[in-house]
């Protein structure tokens, strides 16, 4: 068994032998996200990590979080995505982007297609699935807005991206082991309202 199905089948059995909870959010006794369920409890634990470890992320991880991220759901399955993945230290020499990830060891960018009116949604469905990926996986990761801006005033970083004509960066993910545990942020949950 390669090393892709091993981590997929543990985290399948990890969701099989749960309690799925029917409503609201499963809370211990302390208030604490429940341990109950493998996929819940990896999404409340999720953080933005702004300080990572030098120590790279193998291409092994990587390419699971990456077909994790091509698995998400997506309008008329078009894959209105393309994603490109820096992990080489040198890559941006300039130090033009690396700031913008927090110095993340792995770099991912992701561009849509803006002629697919729901392709932004498609991106962000397919960032999420990396980053709980990667949470699960023990790798902490940081979506950031702030490179994209960077990039476009560098053509020869976006042509090093080579993404394909008609393709825009819209958003990019870092990726590496946190070294830094964030408290949760605040969510307002008076937002959502059940409608009789
Ligand atoms: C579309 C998007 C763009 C973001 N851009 C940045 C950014 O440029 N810099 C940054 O530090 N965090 C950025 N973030 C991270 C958010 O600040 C973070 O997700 C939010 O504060 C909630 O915190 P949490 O991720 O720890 O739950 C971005 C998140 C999203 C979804």
């Amino acid at each position: 068994m390669n090393m892709k199905y091993k981590v997929l089948s543990a985290l399948l059995g990890a969701c099989c032998l749960s309690t799925v909870p029917v409503c609201g959010q499963p809370k211990n006794s302390e208030g604490a996200p429940s341990a109950e369920n493998a996929v819940i409890e990896t999404i409340y634990a999720r953080r933005s990590i702004r300080r990572f470890k030098p120590q790279p992320v193998s291409r092994e991880l990587m390419k699971i979080i990456l077909d994790c991220g091509i698995n998400a759901p997506n309008g008329q399955n078009r894959q209105s995505w393309e994603v490109r993945v820096v992990d080489n230290p040198e890559w941006d020499s300039e130090n033009i982007v690396r700031r913008g990830f927090f110095n993340a060891p792995v770099m991912v960018f992701v561009a849509n297609d803006p002629t697919y009116p729901f392709s932004q949604i498609d991106c962000g469905l397919l960032c999420e699935n990396m980053m709980l990926a990667a949470q699960s996986l023990g790798i902490g990761s940081i979506c950031v807005a702030s490179p994209v801006r960077a990039i476009r005033q560098s053509p020869a970083l976006l042509e090093k991206l080579g993404f394909s004509e008609g393709y825009e960066l819209l958003i990019c993910v870092g990726f590496g082991y946190a070294d830094q545990s964030p408290e949760a942020k605040p969510r307002d949950p008076g937002k959502v309202k059940f409608v009789e």
